[in-house]
């Protein structure tokens, strides 16, 4: 019994630790697309990474009331929660406060991302984009936090 016992301890632990190895991610900070991709923007190629990285860490369900309750894990919560809301106008970047807050010095009180490094460059005008080609973002999986 105690033998039997032990294998299958270290099997399960290898399949554990295999299994981290697998998962485990390239440390350092992800590649961002230089430019914006001509054409339609694809929001899982394109809009997805940019908003998990930057967004999703507190923009969720579980802490999203502590945000002005605006939660981004999926178009139907983008397009209806927060003290604002709607934060995004599609076809409108200009009037989206989703645009706006981002564009704000890093040194407003409503600067967006509160805490990490801004969206500029490429990255805010690919979602600026995006929003003026009407915001489409596909059902399916929701947003989750980048690790
Ligand atoms: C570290 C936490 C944090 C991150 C990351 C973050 N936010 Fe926020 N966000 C906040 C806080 C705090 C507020 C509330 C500010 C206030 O009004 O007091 C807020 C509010 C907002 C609002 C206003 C919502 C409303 O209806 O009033 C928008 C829009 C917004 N964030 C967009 C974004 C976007 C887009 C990103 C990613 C690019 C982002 N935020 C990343 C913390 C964060």
């Amino acid at each position: 019994m105690a033998p039997r016992f032990i294998s299958g301890s270290l099997a399960l632990l290898a399949m554990v630790v295999l299994g981290c190895q697998q998962t485990l991610k390239p440390v350092g900070d992800p590649v961002w697309p230089d430019r914006v991709p001509p054409g339609q923007i694809d929001f899982e190629q394109s809009v997805r990474p940019i908003l998990e990285y930057h967004c999703l860490e507190c923009h969720n369900s579980a802490l999203a009331h502590e945000f002005a309750g605006l939660n981004l894990e999926t178009r139907n919560l983008a397009m209806t929660t927060g003290r604002h809301a709607p934060v995004i106008v599609p076809g409108k970047p200009e009037d989206s406060l989703f645009i706006q807050v981002l564009e704000l010095s890093p040194h407003h009180v409503y600067s967006m991302p509160a805490a990490q490094e801004k969206v500029e460059g490429v990255r805010l005008e690919l979602l600026k984009t995006w929003i003026a080609q009407g915001a489409s973002w596909p059902d399916g999986r929701p947003l989750r936090e980048a690790d």
